[in-house]
């Protein structure tokens, strides 16, 4: 799941506006967390679907998907075959660094995602694109919030970070902060690289849950820049092209530390 935002969020509009699953959902209750997550009745096609974008990134991963994000991935042992129970992952999750999922009928009202977010419960569809749509889609979908998002939350770092998103996204009070702070999710929850051990590698989950993007970004067609949050805040983002500029973080302690430097210097954490 990606925030809703104002006019230039990632996952909110179609280029006619005609996309449902794009229209953000202003909560009117809260949400089912974890084991209130009921496993939907889904159809043969539909875990089908999963299956083959499943076995599809397996095969594209090894060597292209950072090491921390694998070892979330074995971590959460997410079955292959069929769709995981919301209430099963978020278990798993609950066990390894204390963040839950709840269950959101589409994209979310950004205050509503930063507010889960800051106290530690991500967000997640549990429907599936169509097979049409196998290759992108501009909605959230239970492949892009479960595969791309939740691995990565194992790693401890990671999902301090993610809550502190959370947390200085709820207590930014003017607009061009806001538009940074967006463009600092884009480029690093989203679209993020990290340098490895063996080089570099993909931890954004909008790269690994997409075909195209992971077999795109790595290459010299685009440009890579150091990390730090001033030079992500300052770069727009074009939903509708592959990335590029992509930013590259060293460690997910550097990730981590910059961000809080930035926000504690605008008053946000
Ligand atoms: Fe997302």
């Amino acid at each position: 799941m990606t925030p809703a935002e104002t006019s230039a969020h990632p996952e909110t509009s179609t280029p006619d506006g005609s996309d449902p699953r794009c229209i953000p959902h202003k909560m009117t209750g809260p949400l089912p967390v974890g084991a209130e997550c009921r496993y939907p009745n889904y159809s043969a096609e539909e875990q089908d679907v999963w299956k083959t974008l499943y076995a599809r990134m397996e095969t594209l991963l090894p060597g292209r998907a950072a090491d921390e994000y694998l070892t979330g991935l074995h971590t959460l042992d997410l079955e292959r075959d069929r769709i995981p129970a919301l209430a099963d992952v978020s278990r798993k999750l609950e066990r390894c660094t204390g963040w839950r999922i709840c269950r959101t009928p589409g994209l979310l009202d950004a205050h509503d995602f930063f507010s889960y977010l800051a106290n530690r419960v991500f967000p997640s569809t549990d429907y599936i694109r169509a097979r049409s749509e196998l290759d992108y889609t501009p909605a959230p979908d239970c492949f892009h919030d479960i595969f791309g998002h939740t691995p990565m939350i194992v790693h401890p770092r990671f999902a301090d970070f993610y809550q502190k998103i959370g947390q200085a996204a709820l207590a930014c009070r003017d607009a061009a902060t806001e538009t940074e702070l967006t463009r600092i999710y884009w480029f690093t929850v989203e679209f993020g690289l990290i340098r490895n051990p063996a080089g570099l590698r993909i931890y954004g989950n909008g790269i690994i849950s997409s075909s195209g993007e992971t077999q795109h970004c790595l290459t010299d067609k685009v440009t890579k820049i150091p990390y730090t949050p001033e030079r992500l805040g300052a770069q727009p983002y074009d939903i509708w092209h592959f990335q590029d500029p992509l930013f590259v973080i060293d460690s997910f302690d550097q990730l981590e530390q910059e961000f809080v430097r930035w926000s504690r210097e605008r008053g946000l954490l």
